[in-house]
């Protein structure tokens, strides 16, 4: 079954029709979901979602986008929420530089913050970095000075130099529809050069619909898209890329029965 490792249900774009579309999941493949949480105000529908549906897992965390709200009565209740039974990440948690909005620092602080709670928890980490790649990986290689437990680099958009660095960290990279988009070249070349054991499928719903839906609203039921692309460029079955990449999500998220 195919797992899928970073979605947004709680996003408003599925208001509409969000208990048609996740009641048709497991019918159509879709095995296992963790649902992210983004901004500070929506942890609760996270949690709501994964205590309503079964094959539903929570990410808890502050994206760096919304670093500003994030202050120590959220960091508290992140906290808390550890302990929650189906929540099984901290996420999506990191630097994002591409609104630059001069919060730099604070996301620094709230993003090393973060990654405490999930060394302390003993979770694995949901890493979203754009246009912030030295800041961090620099960051990332003075936390793991420290015990680490493993981690995603979600939606990872950089090069295989990159690439490398965090894959010899043990690292993992969540792979999803930019793949099959035809600039994506750089893409390409570092999942041909990671192994597949490294790879996590993701869709980040409702965002970055693959081809051929590219510009519509995104959920899990597009992944065999992903899968199959992976499958062309690493020369393998598309049942093995599904396979493979549940048997790595479930290594990670160790707490997903
Ligand atoms: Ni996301």
């Amino acid at each position: 079954m195919i797992f899928e490792s970073h979605a947004h249900y709680d996003d408003p774009a599925f208001d509409e029709d969000r208990e048609e579309l996740l009641a048709g999941m497991e019918e159509n493949g879709v095995g296992r979901i963790i649902n992210v949480c983004a901004e500070a105000a929506d942890i609760s529908r996270t949690i709501a979602l994964a205590e309503r549906y079964p094959f539903i897992y929570g990410a808890v965390g502050v994206h760096p986008d919304d670093a500003d709200s994030l202050n120590e009565k959220v960091f508290e209740e992140i906290y808390r929420l550890c302990f929650h039974e189906k929540v099984v990440a901290v996420g999506e948690i990191g630097l994002d530089y591409h609104w630059d909005k001069g919060n730099h620092l604070r996301q620094k602080k709230w993003f090393c913050s973060q990654m405490e709670v999930a060394r302390e928890m003993k979770l694995p980490f949901i890493i979203h970095s754009r246009e912030a790649a030295e800041d961090t990986l620099r960051l990332m290689k003075e936390l793991r000075a420290g015990e680490m437990s493993g981690g995603v680099i979600h939606c990872f958009s950089y090069g295989k130099e990159m690439a490398r660095e965090y894959l010899s960290m043990g690292l993992y990279l969540g792979i999803g529809g930019v793949l099959t988009f035809p600039n994506a070249r750089r893409l390409k070349e570092v999942v041909a050069y990671a192994p597949l054991e490294q790879l996590l499928l993701e869709t980040d719903s409702p965002y970055l619909a693959p081809t051929p839906h590219r510009g519509k609203r995104n959920s899990s039921l597009n992944l065999p898209y992903v899968a199959e692309a992976i499958a062309q460029i690493k020369g393998v079955s598309y049942e093995q890329v599904v396979q493979a990449t549940e048997e790595n999500a479930r290594r990670l998220f160790t707490k997903v029965k």
